[in-house]
């Protein structure tokens, strides 16, 4: 026997995502219940990109869980762009006309969500397994759920599928309903973190002629390193040794020597993808976040883009509720995607200029060149980038 909950917005996932939209809803008075697969340590100890929009500042500030970020955040005016010997500093400041970027892990954001509902005691299912949604189409749909050996049933108005791209929610779509746009990347990033002072205070991506490297940072005290490797790279033949000479020897000679080694507390490969699904909608059910796109990490767009899907989709949802008004539910999918489309532009373009791609030829070789020559010299440039990198206005 299924147990029967009802709720007015059944959120599937508690990624960042899930989290931030239960949070303004609860905020606006709406209720929600979060169903997630895994278990709440598993979800809290995903390691992912670490730089925040000033939009997904503002949000996370409305949603509430704004204080650690400002106590912790570290606020980055500018960052480095290192390409063979040269090297340029995108002044994001000057360029943006005073904005900048929050240097603040996802992890984090993904923890004080997750305090903040708890705090609220909000309703939420972890570990629930054979999850399903069904009568998308009705306006009563319906997911289904095992939790604690117990069978139940939520009826909903609507359904929110923030799982990410392995997510049920997307997969439940009929093919003919729904359109795939992707491009995968013949190479991946191998990352580690440590407890050691990041190598300078601003972030350097980097192209070496061995491949794309990326210096970051969690904290004054944690760095975040990446490397560019093969799509099947074997990770135990990457000691910590093999991944500090490595880096060391792709940065630019001036900054090497700071380089601060020590043993890694995380280590990961993660493959590069772009990935859109259109539309973000199916009946009543509601794609946000990695479940309806997917950007390579090049640039940090993922965060910030679920988080500006978030905004789209929660004021939809509040329009709805609250000024009972329904042309923004159906106005979500295309405004959400007219700016995923435009951060997918700019992830693939960076992607495309600072990686090392095995397959290209010497022109394309001379082409990558040109367009760092380019930006180098072209303050319009420039400030495209910046504009790009601070985040798209929502
Ligand atoms: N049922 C319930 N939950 C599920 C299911 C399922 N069938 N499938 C997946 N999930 C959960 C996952 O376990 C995960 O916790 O959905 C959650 C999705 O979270 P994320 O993958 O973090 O996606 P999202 O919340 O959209 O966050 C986007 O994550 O990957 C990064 O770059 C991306 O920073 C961006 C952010
Ligand atoms: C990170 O700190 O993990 C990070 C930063 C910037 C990126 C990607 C990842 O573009």
């Amino acid at each position: 026997m299924h147990k029967q909950l009802q709720t007015q917005v059944a959120i599937i996932g508690a990624g960042p995502s899930g989290l931030l939209l239960g949070q303004l809803l609860a905020k606006a008075g709406i209720d929600n219940i979060v169903i997630e697969r895994q278990s709440k340590d598993y979800v809290l100890s995903r390691i992912r990109a670490g730089v925040l929009e000033q939009g997904t500042v503002n949000l996370l500030n409305q949603a509430g869980v704004g204080d650690r970020l400002h106590r912790e955040g570290l606020v980055h005016h500018g960052f480095d762009i290192a390409f063979h010997h040269q090297h340029l500093r995108l002044d994001l400041e000057k360029l943006t006309s005073g904005k900048h970027v929050t240097v603040y892990g996802q992890t984090e954001v993904t923890k004080d969500l997750s305090e903040a509902r708890q705090a609220l005691d909000l309703p939420s299912f972890y570990e629930a397994s054979e999850v399903k949604v069904l009568d998308l189409l009705t306006d009563a749909p319906n997911v289904q759920f095992i939790h604690e050996q117990q069978a139940y049933s939520i009826k909903a108005d609507f359904i929110a599928g923030c799982d990410g791209y392995h997510g049920v929610c997307r997969a439940s779509i009929p093919k003919e309903s729904i359109q795939e746009f992707e491009r995968v990347y013949p190479f991946g990033w191998l990352g580690i973190l440590s407890d050691t002072p990041p190598v300078q205070e601003e972030l350097i991506y980097g192209n070496h002629p061995d491949g794309f490297y990326l210096c970051s940072m969690r904290s004054p005290t944690r760095s975040r390193y990446y490397l560019q490797c093969t799509v099947d790279e074997d990770i135990a033949k990457w000691s910590d040794n093999r991944f500090w000479d490595t880096l060391q020897a792709r940065l630019p000679s001036s900054i090497a020597g700071n380089l601060v080694r020590g043993p890694s507390i995380e280590k990961s490969i993660a493959p590069l993808r772009s990935f859109v699904a259109e539309p973000l909608r199916y009946g009543q059910m509601f794609l946000a976040g990695d479940a309806g796109h997917i950007v390579p990490p090049t640039g940090a767009k993922g965060l910030n883009l679920a988080a500006s899907d978030i905004y789209y989709l929660s004021n939809a949802f509040i329009e709805y509720y609250v000024d009972h008004q329904q042309s923004s539910i159906d106005q979500y999918s295309e405004k959400a995607l007219q700016r995923i489309w435009k951060a997918e532009r700019f992830s693939w373009w960076l992607t495309n200029m600072l990686h090392h791609f095995p397959e290209k030829s010497r022109f394309d070789q001379r082409i990558q060149q040109a367009e760092f020559d380019y930006l180098c010299h072209s303050e319009l440039a420039q400030k495209s980038l910046a504009e790009n990198y601070v985040g798209l206005p929502y």
